[in-house]
């Protein structure tokens, strides 16, 4: 009889062992966040409301694969997203710059991975090719939330939330500017500085903006070309096509940066920006802001870097087993004229 007692005892503890073994793994749809379609872009998705809460005074350790430093606005991103978690004593960050290298960010999630992060946050340089690091990351039950650029539709499951702004309204706001501004009807030359190529933040100013002028037969993309969202490709694009043809009345630009560039080739051509060239940018960063109130550059539209506080709140709300929405939006704004001169005393990048 005795000898009964240490062997129930023995068998108890197997049976919790084995409970809290399947409790983990029952964990495993992207850290228990698959929506239940698989396929929904902007539905609540529910969380892993059964996970264990992290242990007391344990940091919450948050791996950020960002793509690199080409832009004003990446900056901004970056300085949004390592203070606020530094700020935090509650989370540690690990920050990776991939170079505008997606091989770099697929070497830093894996890395991330075999640190055991508590969660993942990216900023998908293109929007394909992601199928096999994410679901290496949603088998080791860490939750990924996409930052700023979206990834190819369809694979929604491999992710908990994306959290940015809407790249399709921004191209239809930028067209929106330009019709409104010389009116329908009228005949409009426009060059297009395209973002990186296969990025979804070019892909979709791109359609924005085509889709919004296809009804406007005197609105012509002359010249489309990728300026990588930096300033010195945007000069060199736009020194380029100057040379070939005058005959232009608007510049695109997929972000402030190419604007500024573009702004600068035009100079240097002998005209006017903002004058005899109007100017689109997409951003709001500082630089155009000032570059409206000098009158080189006409328009922005807004698009928000300072994202890391809308991560930190996600990945808290995931682990406390709250519902997240599958695209968690920006507030965003147009900028010009007057409007924009009174905004630039507070632009914070
Ligand atoms: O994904 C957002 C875009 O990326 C910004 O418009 C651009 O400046 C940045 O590089």
């Amino acid at each position: 009889m005795n000898r009964k007692k240490p062997f129930i005892v023995t068998m108890l503890a197997a049976i919790m062992l084995v409970g809290l073994i399947a409790g983990c793994g029952n964990n495993s749809n992207n850290g228990g966040n698959k929506p239940a379609n698989g396929n929904a872009t902007n539905k609540p998705t529910e969380n892993a409301a059964t996970e264990a809460p992290p242990e007391a005074n344990k940091k919450l350790v948050v791996g950020f694969a960002q793509i690199g430093a080409e832009s004003g606005w990446r900056d901004a991103e970056t300085d949004s997203v390592k203070a606020t978690f530094s700020e935090d004593p509650n989370f540690e960050l690990k920050f990776s710059d991939a170079q505008q290298k997606q091989e770099n960010q697929i070497k830093a999630i894996r890395t991330f991975i075999a640190q055991k992060v508590d969660a993942i946050g990216l900023a998908p340089v293109v929007e394909s090719g992601w199928e096999t690091v994410l679901k290496e990351a949603k088998d080791a039950n860490i939750p990924v939330f996409l930052l700023d650029r979206g990834i190819t539709k369809g694979n929604e499951d491999l992710y908990v939330s994306f959290i940015g702004s809407d790249f399709i309204l921004e191209g239809q706001n930028a067209a929106k500017w330009m019709i409104d501004e010389f009116g329908a009807g009228a005949q409009v030359n426009i060059v297009q500085l395209e973002g990186t190529v296969g990025a979804s933040a070019a892909n979709d100013r791109k359609k924005g903006f085509e889709d919004a002028i296809a009804g406007e037969a005197g609105y012509k993309i002359v010249y489309s070309q990728t300026g990588d969202f930096t300033r010195a490709k945007g000069k060199e694009v736009m020194e380029a096509y100057l040379k070939k043809d005058k005959n232009i009345q608007v510049v695109y630009a997929h972000n402030d940066d190419m604007a500024l560039g573009a702004i600068q080739a035009i100079e240097e051509a002998g005209l006017k920006p903002g004058k005899d060239i109007k100017i689109i940018g997409v951003d709001g960063i500082k630089a155009a802001f000032e570059a409206i109130a000098e009158g080189k550059m006409n328009v922005t539209v807004e698009c928000n870097p300072l994202l890391g506080p809308q991560l930190k709140q996600a990945i808290l709300d995931y682990k406390a087993g709250t519902t997240l929405e599958k695209w968690i939006k920006s507030d965003e704004d147009v900028y010009f004229g007057q409007k924009a001169i009174d905004a630039l005393p507070n632009r914070k990048y």
